[in-house]
């Protein structure tokens, strides 16, 4: 589904409302807020795989308070390039059965540009004061909010407090604990494998490569957003931690077929020592089922030469301009920045909450150790390039970090590659 270039192509294809909102700077969502605008109903609401198990819950409150606007979930698959593309056909059939969908922070620009989601302004407005700002920002495009931040996304290193007390601040360090060369480690039994992150050819690879090269001082696009300056020594140097990874051994060639849910078994099974994941990791890992519960903890990611910076991650929820009840939808997204909700999915899913509030509570602080960790991920993170576009940039991105990983291209001749890409793609 994903070929270079396809949010142009997108354009070309669709119908003749859809058409103007390529060409225009998202206006057309105000027209298509008018459909629906104060009629309330059941809704249905999109989401990825619940693998965190919190959607009953969310249903359950709901349900309860809204007898006659009942919310039906709808989830997708667990990948995030499957579930775009599931969103990019709803919304161009304009299906109307797609009321409140989750929005991927990379999603917001082009379904904003597309007219696929409306402004939250006007009757829609909402409150964002007491959100994290980089969760509002990323909910924003052309100065207008388009979706309610849901869940934020921070990296962070999983390591095995059974194999290690210090967790490795460096990549050297990193390398040199895992293979017995440290002090601070006593390794054994059977020695695992070193680290993983996702590094299979998807959203996931786009993800930790950015996260390789930000951290090195590399950047993947200059300050617009969209001009690439990724063809640099210190892009370089951040890549080469991952095909190095591959080339030596310390990253397991299985990785290069890791998602995140991949990554996550393989560390859960005592296969890795250290695994780069998404807050949500940890309720799975802590689960009855886990040969690791009880034997992990969780760092900043490390850098080349002091604590790396994640990529910007997380999920907001946005009203399809296609829904015939869209008030019931704003009482939906109203409901899910609440704080009994985000304190659930804290609780039961780790997920990252966007309410700032909850990273100060003593008694989630005292539950999850590491919640000033993760919002310093969250508040230290990088956003990836902002545009209507990013389907074909994340391709860019993607096919030749991957062709790199893969030792078919030297890492330099990949990020040439990659420069030209993603400038390719840009151009609209
Ligand atoms: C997580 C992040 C999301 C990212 C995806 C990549 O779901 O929240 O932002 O795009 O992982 O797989």
């Amino acid at each position: 589904m994903r070929k270079k270039g396809i949010a142009p192509a997108v354009c070309l294809l669709s119908t003749v409302a859809v058409l103007a909102a390529c060409g225009g700077n998202g206006g057309s969502g105000d027209d298509a807020a008018k459909q629906g605008a104060n009629a309330r109903g059941p809704i249905t609401f999109v989401t990825g795989k619940d693998n965190s198990g919190i959607m009953p819950y969310i249903a359950d409150q709901w349900n309860k308070a809204h007898p006659n606007e009942k919310v039906t979930i709808k989830q997708q698959s667990d990948q995030a390039d499957q579930q775009l593309s599931d969103l990019q056909q709803h919304f161009q059939a304009k299906d109307p059965g797609y009321d409140v969908v989750t929005v991927d922070v990379v999603w917001s620009a082009e379904f904003a540009a597309k007219g696929w989601i409306i402004p939250l302004e006007g009757q829609y407005a909402l409150e964002t004061s007491q959100l994290l700002p980089a969760t509002v920002k990323a909910a924003t495009y052309n100065g207008k909010l388009y979706a309610a931040p849901y869940a934020s996304d921070g990296g962070l290193l999983y390591y095995r407090t059974d194999l290690t007390k210090t967790p490795p601040t460096t990549w050297d360090d990193l390398i040199k604990q895992c293979d017995g060369k440290t002090t601070s480690g006593t390794i054994t039994g059977p020695k695992p494998g070193c680290y993983a992150g996702q590094f299979a050819k998807y959203e996931g690879l786009t993800v930790n490569a950015a996260e390789a090269i930000n951290a090195a001082g590399g950047q993947i696009v200059g300050p617009d957003g969209v001009t690439p300056q990724v063809d640099s020594a210190q892009a370089a140097t951040g890549l080469d931690f991952l095909v190095n990874g591959f080339k030596q051994g310390y990253i397991p060639k299985q990785a290069l077929g890791f998602q995140e849910t991949q990554s996550l078994n393989a560390f859960q099974a005592g296969q890795l020592m250290f695994m780069r994941n998404w807050p949500y990791a940890d309720a799975i890992l802590s689960g009855k089922d886990s040969k690791v519960a009880g034997k992990f903890a969780i760092a900043p990611l490390p850098g080349p030469s002091g604590h790396g910076a994640s990529s910007l991650g997380g999920h907001s929820l946005g009203i399809s301009a296609y829904s015939k009840y869209k008030a019931t939808d704003l009482d939906f997204l109203k409901f899910i920045e609440s704080d009994d909700i985000q304190r659930n999915d804290l609780n039961q899913g780790t997920l990252a909450p966007v309410v700032t509030a909850l990273y100060s509570d003593p008694a989630l602080v005292k539950k999850f150790p590491y919640l000033p960790t993760l919002l310093a991920s969250i508040q230290t993170a990088v956003p990836r390039p902002v545009t209507p576009y990013y389907p074909g940039v994340t391709e860019a991105i993607e096919t030749n970090a991957y062709a790199a990983l893969q030792g078919q291209v030297s890492t330099k001749q990949a990020l040439t590659n990659m420069q030209a890409a993603i400038k390719s793609a840009t151009a609209g």
